[in-house]
C-alpha cells in the first residue's frame, strides 16, 4: 500500500529580492491564490530570518521563501547561493497517518530532523515532520523531505491530539542542526537488503505489444 496521498506543497528558495517576482508569476500567470504572507518569520532573531509566502492552487500549494541576513547569512541565502534562484528546498507529502509513518521511517533507518510540529496554517490544522537532508552536508545546502497530515475533520479527536503537540518551526530546527553540525543524511540505506531488486512492472497488454514491436 502507498503511505503517501499527494503532494501537499513544494517550497522554492528565492534569491535575495526575488520573492515578489516569483509571487507575481505563480499568482498572475499560473493562477494561484496568495493565502499567507509573512515578511519576517523571526523578527527577534539577531542572526537571520526568512520571508514565507504561501500560494494555494486548490489541491496543492507552493511556498516561497527568501532569506533575511543579519549578523549571519540566512540558511535560505546559503541555499540559493549553491542551488540558484527559485530552487526546490523541500517537497511536502501528505501521509495517511503521520504518527505511523514516522514509526515506519525509524524502522527503515530514515532520520528525522526534529519532533513533529503542529500548527494552524491557512488551510487548517497541519502536523508536519521534517527530515534530515538527502545529502550528508550542512542542512542549509541540501534538499529534504517534509511529511504532513491534515486532519479531515477539525472537530475530530485528532485536533485535540495535534493541538497538544509542541515543536519548533523548521527554520529553527535547521538552525539547530547547523549549530550542532549534525550532517548525517536522511538515510544511509542500512535497512535496504543487499539483494533487493525492483519489482517487476505489470504492463497493460497494449503496452507490451508496442514494446515488443519496438514502439516508442
Ligand atoms: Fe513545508
Amino acid at each position: 500500500m502507498t503511505w503517501l496521498v499527494k503532494v501537499d506543497h513544494i517550497t522554492y528558495a528565492c534569491a535575495s529580492g526575488m520573492i515578489e517576482k516569483w509571487a507575481w508569476f505563480h499568482i498572475e500567470v499560473e493562477g494561484g491564490k496568495l493565502i499567507k504572507r509573512i515578511d519576517d518569520i523571526d523578527p527577534h532573531n539577531p542572526n537571520s530570518s526568512m520571508k514565507l509566502w504561501c500560494i494555494d492552487y486548490g489541491s496543492f500549494g507552493i511556498a516561497l521563501i527568501e532569506g533575511i541576513d543579519r549578523k549571519e547569512k540566512s540558511q535560505v541565502t546559503l541555499f540559493t547561493e549553491l542551488h540558484q534562484d527559485h530552487s526546490i528546498q523541500h517537497v511536502a507529502y501528505e501521509t495517511k497517518n503521520l504518527e505511523q509513518f514516522q514509526e515506519r521511517l525509524a524502522n527503515y533507518k530514515c532520520d528525522i530532523l526534529g519532533e513533529p510540529i503542529t500548527k494552524t496554517d491557512a488551510l487548517g490544522i497541519i502536523k508536519q515532520l521534517f527530515c534530515r537532508g538527502y545529502s550528508p552536508t550542512t542542512p542549509a545546502k541540501t534538499t529534504f523531505a517534509e511529511y504532513v497530515e491534515r486532519p479531515k475533520n477539525s472537530n475530530s479527536d485528532s485536533k485535540i491530539t495535534f493541538s497538544q503537540q509542541v515543536g519548533k518551526g523548521f527554520y529553527a530546527q535547521i538552525e539547530e542542526a547547523i549549530a550542532e553540525e549534525k550532517y548525517q543524511p536522511f538515510t544511509e540505506f542500512s535497512a535496504m537488503p543487499e539483494n533487493w531488486e525492483p519489482p517487476k512492472i505489470s504492463e497493460p497488454e497494449s503496452t507490451r505489444i508496442s514494446n515488443q514491436s519496438g514502439g516508442k
